[in-house]
Protein backbone atom coordinates (compact mmCIF):
# COMPACT_ATOMS: atom_id res chain seq x y z
CA UNK A 1 0.00 0.00 0.00
CA UNK A 2 1.66 3.34 -1.09
CA UNK A 3 1.69 5.81 1.61
CA UNK A 4 0.75 9.53 1.75
CA UNK A 5 3.55 12.30 3.03
CA UNK A 6 2.39 14.95 0.30
CA UNK A 7 -0.17 17.60 0.77
CA UNK A 8 -3.82 17.78 0.63
CA UNK A 9 -5.60 17.72 -2.40
CA UNK A 10 -9.35 17.91 -1.20
CA UNK A 11 -10.68 18.75 2.39
CA UNK A 12 -14.28 18.74 3.56
CA UNK A 13 -14.69 20.07 6.94
CA UNK A 14 -18.03 19.67 8.69
CA UNK A 15 -19.75 19.74 5.39
CA UNK A 16 -23.93 19.73 6.40
CA UNK A 17 -26.32 19.65 3.25
CA UNK A 18 -30.28 20.21 3.48
CA UNK A 19 -32.41 20.14 0.50
CA UNK A 20 -35.44 22.01 0.82
CA UNK A 21 -38.95 21.45 -1.14
CA UNK A 22 -41.82 23.67 -0.23
CA UNK A 23 -42.16 23.36 3.71
CA UNK A 24 -40.09 19.78 4.17
CA UNK A 25 -36.10 20.01 4.68
CA UNK A 26 -34.60 16.81 3.49
CA UNK A 27 -30.64 16.61 5.60
CA UNK A 28 -28.93 14.67 3.29
CA UNK A 29 -25.18 15.02 4.64
CA UNK A 30 -24.84 15.38 8.48
CA UNK A 31 -21.62 16.98 9.37
CA UNK A 32 -18.50 15.30 6.90
CA UNK A 33 -15.19 15.87 7.53
CA UNK A 34 -12.66 13.92 5.35
CA UNK A 35 -9.11 14.72 3.73
CA UNK A 36 -7.85 12.57 0.48
CA UNK A 37 -4.36 13.50 -0.15
CA UNK A 38 -2.71 14.41 -3.40
CA UNK A 39 -2.10 10.87 -5.17
CA UNK A 40 -4.67 9.28 -3.61
CA UNK A 41 -7.30 6.99 -5.45
CA UNK A 42 -10.22 6.60 -3.07
CA UNK A 43 -13.94 5.34 -4.04
CA UNK A 44 -16.90 6.04 -1.47
CA UNK A 45 -19.33 3.59 -1.22
CA UNK A 46 -22.93 3.28 0.06
CA UNK A 47 -26.55 2.39 -0.19
CA UNK A 48 -28.51 3.95 -2.72
CA UNK A 49 -29.70 7.49 -1.57
CA UNK A 50 -27.66 7.84 1.36
CA UNK A 51 -26.44 10.94 -0.08
CA UNK A 52 -22.52 10.02 -1.99
CA UNK A 53 -23.17 11.88 -5.08
CA UNK A 54 -24.02 15.03 -3.48
CA UNK A 55 -20.70 14.66 -1.24
CA UNK A 56 -18.69 14.27 -4.51
CA UNK A 57 -20.36 16.78 -6.38
CA UNK A 58 -20.05 19.01 -3.24
CA UNK A 59 -16.03 18.42 -2.77
CA UNK A 60 -16.20 18.98 -6.54
CA UNK A 61 -17.33 22.11 -6.48
CA UNK A 62 -20.92 21.25 -8.55
CA UNK A 63 -22.76 22.02 -5.80
CA UNK A 64 -22.39 24.67 -2.48
CA UNK A 65 -23.01 23.07 1.01
CA UNK A 66 -25.29 24.54 3.21
CA UNK A 67 -22.62 25.43 5.98
CA UNK A 68 -19.07 24.06 6.23
CA UNK A 69 -15.97 24.15 3.99
CA UNK A 70 -14.38 22.86 0.98
CA UNK A 71 -10.56 23.41 0.68
CA UNK A 72 -8.87 22.54 -2.63
CA UNK A 73 -5.34 22.49 -2.56
CA UNK A 74 -5.74 24.53 0.87
CA UNK A 75 -8.13 27.07 -0.87
CA UNK A 76 -11.61 27.11 0.78
CA UNK A 77 -14.29 27.39 -2.65
CA UNK A 78 -16.67 27.01 -0.28
CA UNK A 79 -18.09 30.14 -0.85
CA UNK A 80 -16.49 31.35 -3.97
CA UNK A 81 -19.06 32.84 -6.51
CA UNK A 82 -19.84 31.30 -10.29
CA UNK A 83 -17.63 32.88 -12.20
CA UNK A 84 -14.74 32.41 -9.72
CA UNK A 85 -15.98 28.44 -9.45
CA UNK A 86 -16.30 27.88 -13.32
CA UNK A 87 -12.53 29.17 -13.62
CA UNK A 88 -11.78 26.48 -10.70
CA UNK A 89 -13.54 23.80 -12.42
CA UNK A 90 -12.35 24.31 -15.68
CA UNK A 91 -8.60 24.69 -14.46
CA UNK A 92 -8.66 22.08 -11.40
CA UNK A 93 -11.35 19.49 -11.72
CA UNK A 94 -12.64 16.98 -13.97
CA UNK A 95 -15.85 15.21 -13.74
CA UNK A 96 -17.07 11.87 -15.42
CA UNK A 97 -20.22 10.78 -14.98
CA UNK A 98 -22.88 7.24 -15.26
CA UNK A 99 -24.26 8.20 -18.63
CA UNK A 100 -21.15 9.35 -20.24
CA UNK A 101 -22.91 13.10 -21.24
CA UNK A 102 -21.20 13.25 -24.32
CA UNK A 103 -22.44 15.42 -26.93
CA UNK A 104 -24.12 13.71 -30.08
CA UNK A 105 -23.16 15.29 -33.23
CA UNK A 106 -19.58 16.02 -31.95
CA UNK A 107 -16.93 13.29 -33.20
CA UNK A 108 -14.41 11.86 -30.50
CA UNK A 109 -12.27 14.71 -30.93
CA UNK A 110 -14.47 17.39 -30.90
CA UNK A 111 -16.35 15.83 -27.64
CA UNK A 112 -13.15 16.14 -25.79
CA UNK A 113 -11.85 19.45 -26.54
CA UNK A 114 -14.98 21.07 -25.61
CA UNK A 115 -14.32 22.17 -22.66
CA UNK A 116 -11.22 24.01 -24.01
CA UNK A 117 -13.18 25.00 -26.88
CA UNK A 118 -15.65 26.78 -24.22
CA UNK A 119 -12.73 27.67 -22.50
CA UNK A 120 -11.67 30.02 -25.23
CA UNK A 121 -8.22 28.17 -25.64
CA UNK A 122 -6.65 28.13 -28.76
CA UNK A 123 -7.28 24.63 -29.81
CA UNK A 124 -3.74 24.79 -31.89
CA UNK A 125 -1.96 24.91 -28.87
CA UNK A 126 -3.55 21.45 -27.47
CA UNK A 127 -2.71 19.08 -30.14
CA UNK A 128 -0.34 17.11 -28.51
CA UNK A 129 -2.09 17.17 -25.25
CA UNK A 130 -4.84 15.65 -27.50
CA UNK A 131 -2.86 13.21 -29.02
CA UNK A 132 -1.38 11.89 -25.57
CA UNK A 133 -4.82 11.55 -23.98
CA UNK A 134 -6.15 9.69 -27.13
CA UNK A 135 -3.16 7.30 -27.08
CA UNK A 136 -3.84 6.76 -22.71
CA UNK A 137 -7.52 6.19 -23.22
CA UNK A 138 -6.72 3.88 -26.20
CA UNK A 139 -9.15 5.87 -28.73
CA UNK A 140 -6.09 7.39 -31.32
CA UNK A 141 -7.96 4.83 -33.95
CA UNK A 142 -11.27 6.31 -33.11
CA UNK A 143 -11.41 10.29 -32.91
CA UNK A 144 -13.16 10.70 -36.18
CA UNK A 145 -16.29 8.66 -34.79
CA UNK A 146 -19.34 9.96 -33.48
CA UNK A 147 -20.22 8.52 -29.98
CA UNK A 148 -23.12 6.41 -31.79
CA UNK A 149 -20.37 4.57 -33.51
CA UNK A 150 -19.04 3.62 -30.12
CA UNK A 151 -19.14 0.55 -27.33
CA UNK A 152 -20.57 2.05 -24.01
CA UNK A 153 -17.15 1.30 -22.75
CA UNK A 154 -15.20 3.22 -25.49
CA UNK A 155 -17.96 5.97 -25.19
CA UNK A 156 -16.97 6.44 -21.20
CA UNK A 157 -13.06 6.78 -22.45
CA UNK A 158 -14.09 9.50 -24.27
CA UNK A 159 -16.16 10.97 -21.42
CA UNK A 160 -12.36 10.43 -19.68
CA UNK A 161 -10.57 11.93 -22.19
CA UNK A 162 -12.79 15.16 -21.96
CA UNK A 163 -12.46 14.76 -17.60
CA UNK A 164 -7.97 14.89 -18.44
CA UNK A 165 -7.86 17.14 -21.58
CA UNK A 166 -7.27 20.37 -18.87
CA UNK A 167 -4.59 18.33 -16.81
CA UNK A 168 -6.62 18.70 -13.43
CA UNK A 169 -4.98 17.75 -10.37
CA UNK A 170 -8.32 16.06 -9.21
CA UNK A 171 -10.74 13.67 -11.29
CA UNK A 172 -14.05 12.97 -9.69
CA UNK A 173 -16.31 10.19 -11.08
CA UNK A 174 -19.71 9.25 -10.18
CA UNK A 175 -20.29 5.70 -11.14
CA UNK A 176 -18.29 5.69 -14.02
CA UNK A 177 -18.76 1.61 -14.18
CA UNK A 178 -22.84 1.91 -13.21
CA UNK A 179 -24.09 1.52 -17.37
CA UNK A 180 -20.82 -0.77 -18.04
CA UNK A 181 -20.88 -4.67 -18.07
CA UNK A 182 -18.20 -6.34 -15.84
CA UNK A 183 -15.90 -6.80 -18.50
CA UNK A 184 -16.05 -3.06 -19.87
CA UNK A 185 -16.11 -1.97 -16.17
CA UNK A 186 -13.18 -3.87 -15.16
CA UNK A 187 -11.23 -2.26 -18.25
CA UNK A 188 -12.54 1.26 -17.39
CA UNK A 189 -10.99 0.37 -14.20
CA UNK A 190 -7.72 -0.36 -15.08
CA UNK A 191 -7.68 2.89 -17.16
CA UNK A 192 -8.35 4.87 -14.06
CA UNK A 193 -5.96 2.81 -11.78
CA UNK A 194 -3.06 3.47 -14.93
CA UNK A 195 -3.59 7.33 -15.09
CA UNK A 196 -3.61 7.54 -11.01
CA UNK A 197 -0.78 5.56 -10.85
CA UNK A 198 1.32 7.37 -14.13
CA UNK A 199 0.39 10.55 -13.69
CA UNK A 200 -0.71 10.97 -9.78
CA UNK A 201 -3.95 12.41 -10.68
CA UNK A 202 -5.88 12.29 -7.49
CA UNK A 203 -9.09 10.15 -8.21
CA UNK A 204 -12.48 10.28 -6.23
CA UNK A 205 -14.93 8.03 -7.26
CA UNK A 206 -18.36 6.90 -6.26
CA UNK A 207 -18.97 3.23 -6.67
CA UNK A 208 -21.50 0.52 -6.38
CA UNK A 209 -19.24 -2.07 -7.55
CA UNK A 210 -17.02 -3.72 -4.72
CA UNK A 211 -14.60 -4.72 -7.88
CA UNK A 212 -14.21 -1.37 -9.15
CA UNK A 213 -13.31 -0.33 -5.72
CA UNK A 214 -10.80 -2.39 -5.48
CA UNK A 215 -8.77 -0.30 -7.88
CA UNK A 216 -8.69 2.67 -4.92
CA UNK A 217 -6.37 3.36 -2.47
CA UNK A 218 -9.02 3.79 0.52
CA UNK A 219 -12.92 3.28 0.71
CA UNK A 220 -14.92 5.79 2.23
CA UNK A 221 -18.45 4.80 3.41
CA UNK A 222 -21.53 7.22 3.48
CA UNK A 223 -24.79 5.57 5.21
CA UNK A 224 -27.42 8.00 5.91
CA UNK A 225 -25.53 11.14 4.74
CA UNK A 226 -22.30 10.52 7.70
CA UNK A 227 -19.47 8.41 6.75
CA UNK A 228 -17.62 5.79 8.72
N1 LIG B 1 -31.33 18.46 -5.87
C1 LIG B 1 -31.95 17.74 -4.92
N2 LIG B 1 -33.11 18.18 -4.36
C2 LIG B 1 -33.72 17.48 -3.40
N3 LIG B 1 -33.27 16.31 -2.89
C3 LIG B 1 -32.12 15.82 -3.41
C4 LIG B 1 -31.42 16.50 -4.45
N4 LIG B 1 -30.31 15.77 -4.76
C5 LIG B 1 -30.35 14.68 -3.95
N5 LIG B 1 -31.42 14.71 -3.14
C6 LIG B 1 -31.78 13.69 -2.13
O1 LIG B 1 -30.65 13.49 -1.34
C7 LIG B 1 -30.51 12.12 -0.99
C8 LIG B 1 -29.16 11.61 -1.40
O2 LIG B 1 -29.04 11.64 -2.82
P1 LIG B 1 -27.70 11.24 -3.57
O3 LIG B 1 -26.58 12.05 -3.06
O4 LIG B 1 -27.99 11.30 -5.02
O5 LIG B 1 -27.51 9.72 -3.09
P2 LIG B 1 -26.62 8.54 -3.69
O6 LIG B 1 -25.72 9.13 -4.73
O7 LIG B 1 -25.89 7.98 -2.51
O8 LIG B 1 -27.56 7.53 -4.26
C9 LIG B 1 -31.66 11.41 -1.67
O9 LIG B 1 -32.68 11.24 -0.73
C10 LIG B 1 -32.07 12.37 -2.75
O10 LIG B 1 -33.43 12.23 -3.05
MG1 LIG C 1 -25.55 8.79 -6.78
Amino acid sequence: MKSFVGNIAVEGKHIIKDFRLGDTTTKVLKDISLQVMQGEFVSIMGPSGSGKSTLLYILGGLDAPTSGHVLLNGTDISRFGDEKMSRIRRQKIGFVFQFYNLIPNLNVEENIMLPLLLDGKNMGGYKQQLDRILEIVGLANRRKHKPRELSGGQQQRVAIARALIGNPEILFADEPTGNLDSKTGAEIMNLLREINQNSGQTIIMVTHSPDAAKSSSRVITVQDGMIF
